[in-house]
């Protein structure tokens, strides 16, 4: 490990004992002593005491500036003084009722306000939303699989937990890479109906459905991948699979689980002027609480009228979630609110890319909406190939020493981005800016010891 890096480790250990004690506490009872695999990492996690608008404490006290915001679904910040106003109103008439209300309707309204669906159907988690979005799919085609993207993330279920995060030696040649599970468990049945494609590479895509003809009922995408740092998809490529799978006869899934409330007012569909088949959200449009739907068109929905199709979930719009969702829409990603983030985006990435030029560091920024990403990589990742390339020791350097000065850039993973809440301040995005002008340098430096290292090996 490089000397920068294991300083700021050591810093890191000595600030936060509380986290330390916590997690050898939680290891006892809990695998990897997190309640996500997500939320593992070494030396071992930031415990958190609590978090109030754009601002985050751990349990030694240490106080952060939050760009993490809870792996991007809080695009309202913490405790949005209009979410919590929704939920405490709720609290006392009851928390769950497994029966429906009128939330139900007035959400789902709001929802086909902004996306180009006609009916919702609500979970509790992304997982919830691009499952059910698969199964109607495959339910209007009759076929059975799908495609999805090397790299992208739909969430835990069997057809979406394949080629998440596979390794180099085992992905075979990039137009037509080799679908690998994305861990044990997974039926090898699961694994032979997901055809893996490159994103940015329409032909990945066309060779799918030309090798298995009349079997494939969808492609399933992130618009923009975001469990790769930031790929934006670059352009006519969202135009090129809405062409294919209306060309195949399948059926285009956005998966806007991560865009959908923070890319713009209507998602990514609004954002790139592309129309899927169906819809999924979930993330900030619960302003924190569990909150996820699916949409489509009448026809693919009135499958579920029909009852052709099976869609359940005891805690489906509990009237918390519902009430929060609500005070999402109506009073906190509102169009002004969307410029707002954006503004503050602007303006931490115009300031990063100065200190880029101004450290000689070679890395790049993106951003898009509420979200951005410093990518340790020389020029511009446009696939998960591409992002297997990023320096990761020199992400862990920037991440570690930007939590020591308290800010926690973004989740902790080179795969991950920050978020902006309409809670920020400018003030939150200078202390930012400081703190990453203080960090620059070194790793700059870091990065020519590096460079001079392996030129001499
Ligand atoms: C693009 C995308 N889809 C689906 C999911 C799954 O959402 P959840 O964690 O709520 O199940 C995630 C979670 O990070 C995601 O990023």
């Amino acid at each position: 490990m490089q000397e920068g890096l294991a300083n700021e480790i050591a810093g890191y250990e000595q600030r936060t004992p509380g986290s330390k004690r916590s997690h050898a506490r939680a290891l006892e009872r809990i695998p990897l002593g997190v309640a996500s695999n997500y939320r593992a990492y070494d030396p071992y996690p930031l415990f958190v005491r609590e978090g109030k608008g754009g601002h985050l404490w751990d349990v030694d006290g240490n106080e952060y500036i939050d760009f993490n915001l809870s792996f991007g679904a809080l695009m309202a910040g913490h405790s949005h003084p209009a979410v919590v106003r929704a939920v405490e109103s709720r609290l006392r008439g009851g928390t769950a009722y497994g029966m429906p209300h009128d939330m139900e309707w007035e959400l789902a309204e709001e929802i086909c306000k902004r996306y180009p669906v006609d009916m919702v159907r609500f979970g509790c988690s992304g997982t919830e939303a691009t499952m059910h979005a698969v199964r109607l799919a495959r339910a209007a085609t009759g076929r059975e699989r799908m495609v999805k993207f090397e790299g992208a993330y739909h969430g835990l279920h069997d057809a979406a937990l394949v080629s998440v995060k596979p390794h180099l030696e085992e992905i075979g040649d990039i137009h037509e890479p080799t679908a690998i599970p994305g861990g044990g468990g997974i039926p090898a049945a699961h694994v032979a109906n997901t055809l893996v494609a490159t994103f940015n590479d329409a032909g990945s895509v066309e060779r799918r459905f030309e090798k298995h003809p009349g079997e494939i009922a969808a492609v399933i995408c992130e618009p923009v991948m975001m469990n790769v740092g930031m790929c934006m998809p670059e352009e006519g490529f969202l135009r090129a699979m809405r062409e294919l799978t209306r060309k195949h006869g399948a059926l285009l899934i956005f998966d806007e689980v991560k865009t959908g409330a923070k890319l713009a007012w209507g998602g990514a569909c609004e954002y790139f002027g592309v129309e899927p088949d169906i819809v999924c959200l979930a993330k900030s449009i619960g302003g924190g609480l569990p909150l996820s739907a699916f949409g489509a068109r009448r026809a693919a929905m009135e499958q579920i009228s029909q009852r052709k199709v099976f869609h359940g979930g005891t805690y489906n719009t509990n009237p918390i979630s519902m009430a929060a969702g609500l005070a999402m829409f109506r009073e906190v990603l509102t169009r002004d609110a969307y410029q707002y983030v954006d503004r503050l985006n602007r303006k931490l990435l115009d300031g990063y890319q100065r200190i880029l030029r101004a450290s000689g560091l070679k890395a790049y920024v993106v951003g898009a909406g509420a979200n951005g990403v410093l990518m340790f990589r020389g020029s511009t990742v446009r696939n998960y190939r591409d992002w297997l390339e990023v320096d990761t020791e020199l992400w862990r350097h920037y991440w570690f020493a930007m939590v020591n000065r308290g800010v926690l850039a973004q989740a902790y993973g080179w795969d991950e981005q920050w978020t902006i809440s309409v809670q920020h301040t400018e003030a939150d995005i200078d202390r930012h800016l400081a703190a990453f002008e203080e960090v620059a340098p070194a790793l700059a430096q870091a990065q020519r010891d590096r460079q001079q290292v392996g030129a001499a090996r």
